[in-house]
């Protein structure tokens, strides 16, 4: 693809990138320019398939549990050491309720199952990703997967809900003690979009999701798409976003706007 060109030479690690939004914004960095985008998942099929397709030349699938710290930091590393840079870290592993989750059944194991993921996972990958910004003298872009949930209560998924608000805490600390090195950190908040994930937890078609979804949205004529929630994070991984940090990028057809 010509013209596009917003993280030309620019080297980047996508983790969840092996399906919905991570898969989407891997397509995105590659298409501009990115020098190398690195996929890392625990769905290793997936993960090469989604790679090979996008080119060996451009992508590559490394397998990573985000709940090992281990395994994080050998992915940063092992990406630092074959393409010498790390400009963006897109943090957007995560998973959805296990269970209802109201707080009178509040499953404590569930819990802390899904925190492991979405807040540990979340921020051991920004730490390393820092580590390796700060060492280099990159002036990198984080930025993490939060959610319309990260900035509402809930009727259930109470745990989920809890964890996309800590993302937030964590994008706002981490932008104000990482600014002074010229890293920027965000989150992009979509708002729900038809993924493998979401589908699955629905037991649904993706346009039997999106029709459930659409009715609450202010936004009419549009149907939320992992191209839309991708392109706002190319948007914030690339120099469009300069200035910009600490912010929480909403995508969400007016939803969070309206009042019910
Ligand atoms: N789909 C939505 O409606 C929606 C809305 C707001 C936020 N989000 C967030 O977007 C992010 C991506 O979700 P999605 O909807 O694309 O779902 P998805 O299930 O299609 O993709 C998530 C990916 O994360 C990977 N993953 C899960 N656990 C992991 C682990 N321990 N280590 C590494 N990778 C792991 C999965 O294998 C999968 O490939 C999540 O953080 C989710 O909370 C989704």
């Amino acid at each position: 693809m010509t013209g596009l060109t917003k993280l030309r030479g620019k080297v980047a690690i996508i983790t969840g990138g092996a399906s919905g939004i991570g898969e989407a914004a891997a397509r995105v960095f590659a298409d501009h320019g990115a020098r190398m985008v690195v996929i890392a998942d625990v769905q290793d099929d997936l993960g090469q398939q989604v790679a090979t397709s996008i080119g060996a030349d451009k992508c590559k699938y490394i397998h990573c549990d985000v709940t090992n710290e281990d395994q994080i930091k050998s992915l940063v590393d092992s990406t630092v050491q074959n393409c010498g840079q790390l400009d963006v870290m897109f943090s957007n592993a995560g998973i959805l309720s296990s269970c209802d989750q109201t707080i009178l059944d509040f499953d404590l194991q569930a819990f802390d199952r899904l925190f492991s993921i979405n807040v540990r996972g979340m921020a051991a990958s920004v730490k390393h990703a820092a580590r390796a910004m700060v060492e280099l003298r990159v002036r990198g872009s984080i930025v993490c997967t939060a959610s319309v949930t990260a900035s509402r209560g809930g009727a259930k998924s109470t745990d989920y809900y809890m964890s996309k608000h800590a993302v937030l805490g964590l994008v706002r600390s981490a932008s104000a003690q990482l600014g002074v090195h010229g890293i920027r950190v965000n989150c992009v908040s979509p708002y729900a979009v038809a993924t493998p994930g979401l589908c699955g937890s629905h037991s649904m078609e993706a346009d039997e999701v999106e029709k459930v979804y659409e009715t609450h949205t202010s936004l009419k004529g549009v149907v939320l798409k992992v191209q839309h929630v991708a392109d706002a994070v190319l948007f914030l991984a690339s120099a469009d976003s300069e200035f910009v940090t600490g912010h929480d990028l909403v995508v969400d057809g007016g939803f969070l706007s309206k009042m019910i």
